[in-house]
């Protein structure tokens, strides 16, 4: 799969919550190769921010990708304040992506700003299609789901839905499937990978580990695997380009 380093032109930026925004950029080489669970490298315009930012591929339309992000730190703090016209520097498709296994039932499981990639993801399944959506407060981009499965919802702070963990909906409404795609913090990727193996489910991980290059380069991104990597000779995958998407049995979270 290629991926290209293209200036795109940024055709919306919109806050969707207090903190988050949803972006469409056009880029047709992106667009035209991505596949969902992949990531874009953002590049800041600002020159300090040598680092490019990894954001998942929410949505792709036509020749447009959708980032859905958080402002959280420097860099993504910048991107909420850019507005439609301007250009900015991407890179991708980057990793591997979920591998779709069509005609199952699904669970996609996504916890905080790990659901975006969870959305272009359940429009491109055939099956029967679950979707638990883990939040601490605040609710956002949920309504988008509908149309493509059953939304099911935790919140912690108990406003919406089940209150409590994603687990805590999954048991509450009796969810089962024959596949879990899910994307999300770390304690709860480990929740679920301890869920997956107990009911037999097949489960995928999406991981955010904290990137650099973001292409493999620099291996800033390793997390412990269950198996050893032929070139290295340890228990290490890289994140950006053996990942972000494994399966969890692959990983020892
Ligand atoms: C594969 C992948 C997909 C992601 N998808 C999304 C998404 O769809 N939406 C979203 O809001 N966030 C996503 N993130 C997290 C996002 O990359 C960070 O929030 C962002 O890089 C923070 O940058 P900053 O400059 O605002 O923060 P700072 O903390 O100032 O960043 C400093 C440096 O650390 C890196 N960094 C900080 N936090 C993270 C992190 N969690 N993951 C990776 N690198 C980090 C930054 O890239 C930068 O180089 C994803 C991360 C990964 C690895
Ligand atoms: S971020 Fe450099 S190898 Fe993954």
């Amino acid at each position: 799969m290629s991926k290209s380093l293209v200036e795109g032109t940024i055709i919306s930026n919109e806050p969707i919550s207090s903190d988050c925004y949803s972006m469409f950029i056009s880029a047709a080489d992106i667009a035209n190769a991505a596949v969902p669970g992949q990531f874009i490298n953002v590049y800041i315009n600002d020159g300090s921010k040598l680092l490019p930012r990894p954001i998942s591929i929410c949505e792709i339309v036509d020749d447009k990708v959708r980032i859905v992000f958080r402002a959280v730190g420097g860099g993504t703090k910048e991107l909420a304040t850019y507005k439609a016209g301007e250009v900015i520097r991407v890179m991708g498709p980057l990793g591997n992506g979920y591998p779709l296994e069509q005609d199952k039932s699904y669970m996609l499981i996504g916890g905080g700003i790990g659901i975006p990639p969870l959305l272009e993801l359940s429009k491109r399944l055939k099956g029967d299609i679950n979707i638990v959506l883990g939040y601490r407060d605040e609710i956002f981009l949920a309504d988008e789901f509908n149309k493509y499965g059953k939304v099911y919802i935790a919140s912690e702070d108990g406003n919406t839905g089940v209150k409590g963990n994603v687990i805590d909906a999954i048991n509450e409404y009796g969810i089962s499937a024959d596949i879990i795609y899910s994307c999300g913090p770390t304690p709860m990727l480990r929740g679920l990978k301890a869920y997956g193996a107990e009911h037999n489910i097949k489960t995928y991980l999406s991981l955010e580990e904290r990137m650099a290059c973001g292409i493999g380069a620099c291996l800033g991104c390793v997390t412990k695997s269950t198996d050893v990597d032929s070139h290295s000779h340890v228990n290490n995958k890289r994140v950006c380009k053996d990942g972000p998407v494994f399966e969890a049995s692959e990983v020892d979270l």
